[in-house]
């Protein structure tokens, strides 16, 4: 998680100065633009476009996309609810879709689950935990689908050399402040192709056809909504993109450190990564249940049994589950093609391994040295009784 301080409250005083605190209040030429621009230049993509948050983000995308009513998108079982609502809020409904033991979309189950009203699917990069993008692309271009990268969770991670976030066909990203890049709400969109940006920037701004912006765009205008962002974010989103790359690499020594320590010292089984090269996300699998709550409760700072944090598990999506929508004729389960399976036990590999695993903090604003001691000293724990209760934490999303 980024540190927010004194460098972003020094970037906003001006902005506020100015009294040009939106996009469109005065010259778009602002801190956003900048922000933008070197965002692009940083991911080696060509588009990027700021939202109010990574949900909007999310939307904008799969409407960008032309994924509507009756349309079927891939999900998985582990991510914030947001990932399904999203698809929800663009009027198509999401198939749930096991992991596995590298905590993202298993590429064998996308595959099981694919019928045909499926048109996307989204990856979630969770907990900056790259998802096997290879296996994904050859899927979906073998059978004609939409990858909307969900790479909330991830701002900045990399997959083979790539950020995450710019391999499928379009990308969204959460600032957050409990993400990589953190301002408190903020979200972007990111894509290489111009025509689906051009449909993104007109669905997220419900003024854009006074804008002028469309004017090359070869779009008809369509009616959008308003999930702009402001130039208060943007100023805060240039210091909070210098601070990423140093923090990225900050995760990546320790993610080596202590993954090391763990599986050497206490012999403890680290979990699977798509690309364990670059990984700045880490977790470690035991047995059975009870020895992952044994773990966590014995080492309650930076370490948390993932199935504890169930907003992130799709068998605690009360309204999805239920199939509830904010107004029963606008609800994309009256259009959907065929009935929907959201049993709890939709997809019970995923919770067996959500139960089984315990997330490790990498502790990126702390000392190296600190976090080796505390690699440490979790494998002292390894084998203490397990507690007759296990809290939940509020890890916030
Ligand atoms: C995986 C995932 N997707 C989407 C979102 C939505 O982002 P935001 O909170 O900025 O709307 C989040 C945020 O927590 C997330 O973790």
């Amino acid at each position: 998680m980024a540190r927010v301080g004194l460098r972003e409250w020094l970037a906003i005083a001006p902005v506020i100065a100015s009294g040009r605190l939106s996009r469109y209040g005065g010259g778009q030429d602002g801190p956003l633009a900048r922000f933008e621009a070197d965002f692009c230049a940083a991911f080696d993509v060509r588009n990027t476009l700021t939202v109010c948050n990574g949900t909007a983000a999310l939307i904008a995308a799969l409407v960008a996309s032309g994924i509507g009513p009756s349309d079927e998108v891939l999900v998985p079982a582990y991510t914030w609810i947001a990932t399904a609502g999203a698809v929800l809020a663009a009027g198509a409904v999401p198939v749930l879709v096991d992991i596995d033991e590298t905590l993202t979309i298993d590429p064998f189950d996308i595959e099981r689950k694919i019928t045909p009203q499926t048109r996307a699917i989204i990856p979630v990069h969770m907990a900056n935990m790259v998802c096997d993008m290879d296996s994904i692309m050859r899927i979906a271009r073998e059978h004609g689908l939409i990858v909307v990268e969900d790479a909330c969770q991830a701002v900045g991670a990399t997959y083979k050399g790539r950020r995450v976030g710019t391999i499928g066909d379009v990308g969204a990203f959460s600032f957050n402040q409990f993400k990589n890049i953190s301002i408190g709400e903020g979200g972007a969109i990111v894509t290489n192709d111009d025509h689906l940006f051009a449909r993104a920037r007109m669905y997220h701004d419900i003024g854009s056809v006074f804008r002028g912006h469309l004017d090359n765009a070869n779009e008809p205008p369509f009616c959008g909504v308003n999930l702009k962002a402001s130039q208060i974010q943007g100023a805060m989103l240039n210091v909070q993109l210098s601070k990423l790359d140093p923090m990225i690499d900050r995760m990546r020594r320790r993610y080596d450190a202590v993954a090391t320590i763990l599986s050497s010292t206490a012999d403890l089984r680290v979990g699977p990564h798509n690309d364990r090269s670059n990984a700045i996300g880490l977790h470690v699998i035991f047995d059975t249940e009870k020895e992952a709550q044994a773990f966590a409760a014995e080492n309650p700072r930076g370490v948390h049994r993932v199935h504890d944090s169930s907003r992130h598990v799709y068998s605690f999506w009360k309204p999805i589950l239920e199939q509830r929508a904010a107004h029963p004729r606008m609800s994309p389960f009256a259009w959907a093609a065929r009935p929907m399976d959201y049993s709890p036990n939709a997809c019970a590999r995923s919770l067996d391994i959500l139960r089984r695993t315990c997330r490790i903090s990498l502790g990126e604003n702390y000392p190296l040295p600190v976090m080796k001691f505390l690699a440490r000293r979790m494998g002292r724990h390894r084998n203490a009784p397990v507690h007759a209760y296990v809290t939940t934490p509020d890890y916030g999303t």
